[in-house]
């Protein structure tokens, strides 16, 4: 039975979970490949590169590349010309106009707008009550970054936002050539995401208009971006293009950000001690208040929270790229046609990187502390390097950061019995959930 907020010796979870870092199979069996065979293991087309020197070749070698073909399966949702799918100019073209209304001096104007999306769900819990921190705070990130990137008008309508993405998101998730075959079969799932598909085009296409007619409302930064941000007509984006880049940020905003947050919560709670200290800091430093810029840069027991989430979960266990020039690597020929898979997961649990690398320690990102050592890409690559690296990471930090620090302001939270599976198919995230009981 959960412990009530009035008793002074409180554990934060059962038994079963106390002290212990989830596994995610296929990522541990990467990590015995690589043990037992070397940073270059050949599975059919696919080469894996491991650990960090492999890290650093694929990272400053990105010329040897393509993204198109290696998440080609996210085309018949998102486009063809998202980012993650275009190379060489037209990247660079649609990326500086999505860059500006992420960089880090405009994240801060979104602050307001997290803290207040995560108070009227928080303010809505109930001592008792049952909540499933995946998708539950998915939802809220949606919608944080709805309002922070298209405006109020589009964050109102997150249900219909929502529903569709789900519906999505579920396509996405098959591998390629099922989905050619569910394309091919035109099954019930691919003409019910196609549908669902036209009627989100049809609602973003609608803004994209009111926008070139001049109509953009103060909060529209992305669209205002997307449509008018080009300094010559050369480089303007088509509606097409705007169409895919919005689409694509809904996608991203939803799955991933959400997956980290309940992994975050995870550890706090499993974690003896964490939950506690993380909210002393927040109460220490921000009392009551809604977090502000200088405030965030004072959290940093909360901020090791947050890259501890991105260490032990990463939301891409591995990354692909299409190989379209041969190379060679740790003295092994990697043909053009192949396609190559890094691990964020991998080199974020190997033990000569990372001291007990099962433990879940804010501590470590602490600069001042003991155990702090800086970290290069090569050794910590959540959001990846180079040309593609996420053009969200900042956003999705700061979002974390301030979603954290609302809800250790406000509630008590404890992690019961239930069963809880680290899944793949897009992001690493919570099979069938991660619930936690609200205690206060
Ligand atoms: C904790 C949350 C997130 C994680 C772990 C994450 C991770 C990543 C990774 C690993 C990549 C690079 C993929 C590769 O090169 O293999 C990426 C790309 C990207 N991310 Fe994120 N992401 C997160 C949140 C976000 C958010 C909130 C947004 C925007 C609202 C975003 C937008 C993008 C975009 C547009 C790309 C493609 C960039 C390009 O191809 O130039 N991400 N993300």
């Amino acid at each position: 039975m959960a412990p009530t907020s009035g008793d002074t010796s409180i554990t934060r979870s059962v038994e079963q979970f106390c002290g212990r870092t989830l596994k995610y199979f296929p990522g541990e069996a990467l990590l015995a490949a690589y043990r037992w065979r070397g940073p270059v293991i050949s599975m059919g087309r696919y080469v894996c590169l491991l650990g960090p020197e492999a890290n650093r070749f694929v990272f400053a070698n990105s010329e040897l590349f393509r993204w198109r073909e290696a998440f080609e399966g996210r085309i018949p949702v998102e486009g063809d010309t998202t980012l993650i799918v275009s190379d060489g100019p037209e990247h660079r073209r649609r990326r500086r106009l999505v860059q500006p209304p992420l960089h880090h001096r405009q994240v801060e104007n979104y602050l307001e707008i997290t803290a207040e999306t995560a108070d009227v769900a928080i303010e809505q819990w109930r001592p008792g009550q049952r909540f499933d921190t995946y998708p539950g705070f998915a939802s809220l990130f949606l919608r944080a970054s709805l309002h922070s990137l298209f405006g109020r008008r589009m964050a109102e309508d997150e249900p219909f936002f929502e529903e569709h993405v789900h519906i999505l998101l579920s396509l996405v998730e098959n591998l390629p050539a099922v989905l050619t075959w569910k394309r091919r079969l035109a099954t019930p799932q691919w003409r019910s995401a196609i549908a669902a598909r036209d009627r989100l085009d049809e609602r973003v296409y609608a803004e994209i208009d009111r926008v070139r007619r001049g109509a953009a409302d103060t909060d529209d930064a992305m669209l205002t971006s997307l449509v008018h941000g080009a300094e010559s007509a050369d480089d303007a984006l088509s509606d097409k293009e705007v169409r895919d880049q919005v689409v694509a940020l809904m996608m991203v905003s939803y799955e991933t950000t959400g997956a980290v947050m309940a992994w975050a919560i995870y550890g706090m709670l499993s974690t003896p001690g964490v939950w506690d200290q993380a909210a002393a800091e927040v109460r220490d430093i921000v009392g009551d208040r809604r977090p502000n810029a200088a405030d965030l840069s004072r959290l940093t027991y909360l901020k090791g929270v947050v890259h501890e989430a991105l260490r032990l979960y990463p939301g891409a266990v591995v990354s692909p790229r299409y190989v379209a020039r041969e190379f060679e690597f740790g003295g092994r020929r990697v043909k053009q046609g192949s396609t190559v898979v890094f691990s964020p997961y991998v080199t974020h649990r190997l033990p000569e990187l990372w001291p007990d690398p099962l433990a879940f320690r804010p501590q470590r990102w602490d600069p001042a502390g003991p155990e702090y050592q800086k970290r290069g890409t090569d050794q910590f690559l959540p959001f990846a390097a180079g040309p593609h690296r996420c053009v969200g990471a900042d956003l999705a930090t700061t979002q974390l950061t301030v979603m954290l620090a609302r809800l250790l302001a406000q509630r008590s939270l404890y992690l019961p019995e239930q069963r809880i599976r680290p899944t793949l198919p897009t992001v690493l995230h919570p099979a069938h959930g991660l619930l936690v009981d609200v205690l206060g």
